[in-house]
């Protein structure tokens, strides 16, 4: 079915981007590729505020502007507790990104999780007309869609997880692992960013829940529903930022860093302030490169950008101590009077300022432990200079790692191979960083945000809708 047939599309996701559009700012790359999709096609987008309220209401806010609308509540200081600092940062997120070291199970947490999402169900269902199109983002909301069913919508409603999917036998420690999987046959049709992931949860409906799954692999049925299962990578608005790397501002950045390099190759990593993003195995890897290669060492820096994120959480108030101490130690040791090798900021930075800063650096590295998909490793190829391009290292343990072959891929974990990256990336000659980034940058421009967004919901479209099947 044609992308015409959808009347309107409603988004809805933990965090919400201003519908006045800032195009800059340290906001994830979920929030900047949904962006994009509902300016392309209009609609509504519906989430948490971020802000707090002492009696939870129910009361939406709207905005309209910039081609869709945001549609917010507020929560109470509980909620955000148990629901966004709890079950979704201290169980889920570390559980689903395999740190079952830092995944806290606790009843309360699972608790307002649920309440909360039967808050968002309460007040966002009013504002869905028979002919919308759902679409759910993420690991915050899984029980959304059975929430929504239960108060009467009918409407074809789908959900895309932009996290890893974690091996079965890591999920069956979560106590409620099979109630919440099970909340999944509310939907219509479940995206996952990599093959990888899809076959983990296929893996948990089958052997853990007795779901039956088709010989192809992508229709499942357990509890008398059916649930399409697709492998559908974001990708970025390509065109918005190469138009942002042309900037002014991109341009004067990208010169400014030029000159305070001072004819060393700057290599970059931008990344939020997460355990999951690999930041101490980064330094130890580059820490490792300044030991194996003394005779390089000054010719090259690392700029490593980090801003601070879900700072009530104590793994993350853990992680950013154990960096400051650590890119301090490795500056104390091999800094000298006329060079520092890491130039560690706890600040975010608008993206033309970044496409900047990527354009002006020698390579990006890009290496999660464990990433659902990673934007920074697209937009840092899209930002290059195509007769002079930077070299993209990227983790294998990123979903981007499935569509980047021509990167130079690592494990991150080992700091030998992250130092030898660095030297192949040094020292790998033009017309192989023209060939790789050419065939990065097509996969880049082909599979941008609007063709996953249209992947998806032709996908959902296509679904058979509730009221037929019933
Ligand atoms: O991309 C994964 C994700 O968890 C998004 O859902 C989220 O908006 C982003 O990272 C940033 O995290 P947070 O919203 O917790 O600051």
């Amino acid at each position: 079915m044609e992308f015409g047939a959808l009347s309107r599309l409603i988004v809805i996701s933990n965090r919400v981007a201003p519908a006045e559009g800032s195009h800059s700012g340290a906001q994830g790359g979920l929030a900047v590729a949904l962006q994009s999709a509902l300016r392309e096609m209009g609609g509504i987008w519906f989430g948490w505020s971020g802000g707090q309220t002492d009696v939870f209401t129910g009361q939406v806010n709207l905005q309209r502007g910039d081609g869709y609308t945001t549609a917010t509540v507020d929560l109470e200081e509980q909620d955000i507790d148990e629901y966004y600092n709890g079950y979704a940062n201290r169980t889920l997120w570390p559980l689903f990104h395999y740190r079952m070291d830092l995944a806290e199970y606790e009843r309360g947490f699972a608790g307002g999780y649920q309440r909360v999402n039967e808050r968002f169900a309460d007040t966002v269902r009013p504002l869905i007309e028979q002919d919308d199109t759902v679409w759910i983002q993420d690991y915050h909301m899984i029980p959304l869609g059975q929430e929504l069913r239960r108060r009467g919508c009918a409407n074809r409603i789908g959900f895309f997880l932009h996290t890893p999917w974690p091996p079965r036998r890591l999920l069956a420690t979560l106590p409620e692992a099979n109630e919440l999987v099970e909340t999944l046959f509310a939907y219509d049709v479940l995206g996952f960013h990599t093959a990888e992931w899809l076959e983990s949860f296929c893996d948990f409906a089958r052997l853990e829940m007795g779901a039956d799954i088709e010989e192809d692999g992508d229709v499942i049925r357990f509890g008398g529903r059916t649930v399409r299962v697709i492998v559908c990578p974001i990708g970025i608005d390509t065109a918005e930022f190469r138009a942002l790397a042309a900037s002014d501002t991109a341009q004067h950045t990208c010169r400014q860093m030029e000159r305070s390099a001072v004819g060393r190759a700057m290599i970059v990593g931008v990344d939020r302030l997460d355990y999951s993003k690999g930041l101490e195995e980064r330094l130890l890897g580059f820490e490792r490169f300044l030991l194996e290669h003394p005779e390089e060492r000054k010719e090259l820096f690392l700029l490593q950008i980090a801003p601070p994120s879900r700072a009530s959480v104590g793994s993350y108030q853990r992680i950013r101590n154990t960096l400051e101490g650590l890119s301090g130690r490795i500056n104390g040791e091999h800094a000298d009077l006329d060079w520092v090798p890491i130039r560690y900021v706890n600040q975010g930075y608008p993206r033309d300022v970044l496409a900047g800063v990527y354009r002006a650096s020698r390579i990006g590295l890009v290496t999660p432990l464990r990433d659902g998909m990673n934007l920074v490793a697209k937009e840092y190829v899209a930002a290059q200079d195509p007769g002079d391009p930077g070299v993209l290292i990227l983790s294998r343990f990123a979903g981007a790692a499935a569509q980047m072959q021509e990167a130079v891929l690592v494990n991150p974990y080992s700091a030998e191979e992250i130092s030898d990256a660095i030297l192949t990336a040094l020292r790998m000659p033009r017309d192989e960083r023209i060939a790789r980034w050419r065939a990065l940058m097509d996969g880049v421009e082909r599979e941008d945000v609007m063709w996953w967004r249209k992947r998806f919901t032709d996908e959902l479209i296509a679904a058979p809708s509730l009221a037929e099947v019933d």
